[in-house]
């Protein structure tokens, strides 16, 4: 479980708060949507949530270890894999295989160990083939992936992802969306920060913050149900969603959907 016990962080000393008053808590095998507006204190939680940045107030928990305390921040960052917004603050290798290696290396795991999940993680993301390739030549989406790789590589516990398909092109997002799925079938937890209605849709909660606080926490469904929730958290409506909700002003029962493929299947019937 990750536990937010009245967090606030403020970036300087004299400065307003970037979170204040967070109590939340993120428990194994959920899948969460963190939402809000831009400058609402996304980014900053998810910095939180892995010891890079510390509370100013509050404390951060990670099963059970307080990312303040040096001696666990370790484990703590074994545990909470983090894929940055900006994947460029995060390429740390010469090569795309030698960036994945890196985290594993890190937790001194055999090679034949390291080997394996850095073939893995670089399957997960579709880099197959890129394997020997700068990060610096590869494309902004090809990149994002490679973060994305270097988390999966980890095998942590819960997996924090920035805005991960921001940059991507439909493709891209593809692969990466199937990475999560599969990380999440595990079991194992997701935190996707997002604009997007239909990466909502597929998450179980959504967590939604404005200037800091935390203003929302409910199911993903009620969140999609709700258009003035949605304008003031800045979630885009999918086109799906979109379509969903004339049809149901025009009277045609069908549900709020925000996948496009999920409200053809579920006109079809
Ligand atoms: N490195 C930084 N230094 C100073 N202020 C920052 C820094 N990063 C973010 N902030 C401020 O903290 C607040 C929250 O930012 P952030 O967590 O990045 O929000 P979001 O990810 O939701 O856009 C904003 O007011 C932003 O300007
Ligand atoms: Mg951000």
């Amino acid at each position: 479980m990750i536990v937010f016990e009245a967090v606030s962080f403020s970036y300087r000393d004299d400065g307003p708060p970037a979170v204040s008053g967070v109590d939340v808590s993120i428990s194994e095998g959920e899948r969460v949507a963190l939402v809000g507006p831009n400058g609402s204190g996304k980014s900053t939680i998810a910095l939180l949530s892995n010891g890079i940045l510390l509370p100013s107030q509050g404390r951060v928990l990670v099963d059970g270890h307080d990312t303040a305390d040096e001696s666990a921040l370790d484990v703590v960052r074994a545990t909470v894999g983090l894929v940055l917004q900006n994947p460029d603050n995060q390429i740390v290798g010469a090569t795309v295989e030698e960036d994945v290696a890196f985290g594993p290396e890190n937790l001194a795991l055999p090679s034949e160990e390291i080997r394996r999940r850095v073939a893995a993680a670089i399957e997960a993301v579709g880099l197959q083939g890129l394997e020997r390739r700068e990060p610096h030549t590869l494309s902004e989406g090809q990149k994002q992936r490679l973060a994305i790789a270097g988390a999966l590589a980890m095998q942590p516990s819960y997996l924090v992802m920035d805005e991960p398909t921001a940059m991507l092109d439909p493709a891209g997002r593809e692969s990466v969306l199937a990475a999560m799925e599969r990380f999440h079938r595990q079991r194992r937890t997701i935190v996707h920060i997002t604009h997007d209605a239909s990466e909502i849709a597929l998450c179980d909660r959504v967590i939604g913050l404005r200037e800091g606080k935390v203003v929302y926490d409910e199911d993903a469904e009620s969140l999609l149900k709700d258009a003035e929730t949605m304008q003031t958290l800045d979630v885009q409506p999918s086109p799906a969603l979109e379509v969903a909700r004339m049809l149901a002003a025009g009277g045609v029962d069908v549900p709020l959907e925000a996948d496009a493929s999920r409200l053809v299947d579920a006109l079809w019937v």
